[in-house]
């Protein structure tokens, strides 16, 4: 559970939650909003859903992650209302809601139908926004406006500082996440499949597959280098080399995002990840409010070079590596990104509320975050360093060809790659780091 208070610190969510939403909706020009926490999807002619996964602006407000078909409705000056759908069904059980806590600081209505769900709303909507799946029925609904994008534009905006319930849960997350990354580093030591691994992970962290706020990526010796690699083998390799294991636990609708690099060895590779390590908590070092991501993302790459250079990767100088391009594909992603309801999460680009992009570096277009650093901003911290097939293979003819020292590379691509990543709260004079102080509890 919550280390604070839950229930004292929810209160305080939902204050803000209101305030912010009060003020987004005035700016766009609405008097209410419905938030829907969205309808459990069907296969196609079959009777079966896909797993279901609550809209993010929902779940803003209420950490109800198994409830399809219900609304959130807000209007300024009143306490907002939840209506809670339950199904009238034999074949599956109706979702069911707590019966302390966090409800009693919501209006909460049981409704079992659509036509309970309409009776349950004002009857005039025509000042409303309506936030979710387009459904037929809302045609006759009458709703102002449906999915309007300045006010969506405003709502994603406001949820980058995260309130002290988000960091309190995400922090929650993060221990789940790291006794689940410890259980799989034991099972890969053990000998695992990246199948075995996976449900050591999700063992641990005690939650079905769906559950996780993303396909945990488990990935044995050249897998690594695939960045968001999804297959889990069931057989064992010839060999257990090295482990990178990107895979984050959910608490109360927010997820983790931590990785893992594990090595079996104590060669060279195991070097370079320590290595990895150093340079990683050296960049989290710099994460303070006020500081534009982009220069973190160039202070990663010119530190992933000098150390590509160092481990006689790169035969070329640094500056030149830079300067060319080499040493990007060996990190061809961004450093980090927002976390919060969404892995990646919303506003990682907007100048402002009212709208605006601020541009990725041109030669980083995989960079997901552009913006200053405000306290309460939780970012992922997350440098890489692979040996990738799909882009070293076309480099061994291009013009980075002899900058590249290719018996070097032939020595790492059997371990595939580096990855680590860790979660940090951006504070008023530097940052938390989550996912350390996680390991470090668990
Ligand atoms: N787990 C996906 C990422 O690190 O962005
Ligand atoms: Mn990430
Ligand atoms: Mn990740």
């Amino acid at each position: 559970m919550l280390k604070n208070d839950p229930i004292s610190l929810y209160t305080a969510h939902l204050a803000e939650v209101a305030r912010r939403t009060t003020e987004a909706l005035s700016l766009s020009g609405y008097e209410a909003v419905i938030l829907q926490s969205g309808e459990a999807l069907g296969l196609f002619q079959d009777d079966q859903h896909y797993p279901y996964k609550a809209h993010p602006p929902f779940k803003w407000w209420v950490p109800l992650l198994d409830a399809p078909g219900s609304l959130l409705y807000f209007r300024p000056g009143q306490r907002p209302k939840l209506i809670f759908y339950v199904a009238t069904d034999f074949w599956y059980q109706p979702a069911q809601l707590p019966k302390t806590g966090w409800t009693e600081h919501l209006d909460v209505v049981v409704v079992h139908s659509a036509e309970q769900t309409r009776t349950a709303l004002p009857h005039d909507l025509s000042k409303t926004a309506w936030i979710g799946d387009l459904l037929g029925k809302l045609g006759a609904w009458d709703v102002a406006a449906i999915n309007p994008s300045e006010l969506i534009r405003r709502l994603d905006f406001a949820r980058g500082r995260k309130t002290p319930y988000e960091i309190a849960c995400l922090a929650e997350a993060n221990r789940i996440g790291a006794r689940g990354h410890r259980a799989a580093e034991q099972c890969f030591r053990a000998g695992g499949t990246e199948y075995e691994i996976h449900q050591a992970f999700a063992g641990a962290c005690g939650q079905r597959e769906q559950e996780l706020p993303y396909n945990a990526i488990v990935a044995l010796n050249e897998a690594a280098s695939v960045l968001h690699y999804q297959v889990l083998r069931r057989d064992k390799p010839a060999k257990h080399r090295s482990l990178l294991l990107d895979a984050g636990a959910n608490f109360a609708g927010y997820g983790s995002d931590i990785t893992r690099t594990s090595v079996a060895d104590h060669g060279e590779f195991a070097t370079l990840v320590s290595k990895m390590d150093e340079l990683q908590r050296g960049l989290c070092a710099l994460t303070k409010p006020g500081i534009d991501w982009r220069d973190i993302h160039a202070a990663a790459v010119e530190r992933i070079t000098a150390l590509l250079c160092e481990a006689g990767v790169l035969r070329c100088s640094a500056s030149e590596a830079l300067e060319s391009g080499a040493s990007r594909l060996f990190f061809p992603h961004g450093i980090g990104h927002l976390l919060g309801l969404q892995v990646h999460d919303v506003g990682g680009t907007m100048a402002d509320a009212e709208g605006g992009t601020i541009p990725k570096p041109p030669r980083d277009p995989a960079l997901r975050l552009t913006r200053k650093l405000e306290p309460g901003f939780v970012v992922t911290m997350e440098p890489g360093l692979y040996f990738i097939e799909a882009l070293l293979g076309p480099a061994q003819s291009g013009p980075h060809a002899a900058r590249i020292d290719w018996s070097r590379v032939a020595e790492f691509k059997p371990y595939g790659g580096i990855r680590i990543e860790d979660n940090l709260v951006v504070t008023e004079s530097g940052c938390d780091n989550l996912t350390r102080a996680a390991f470090a509890s668990v």
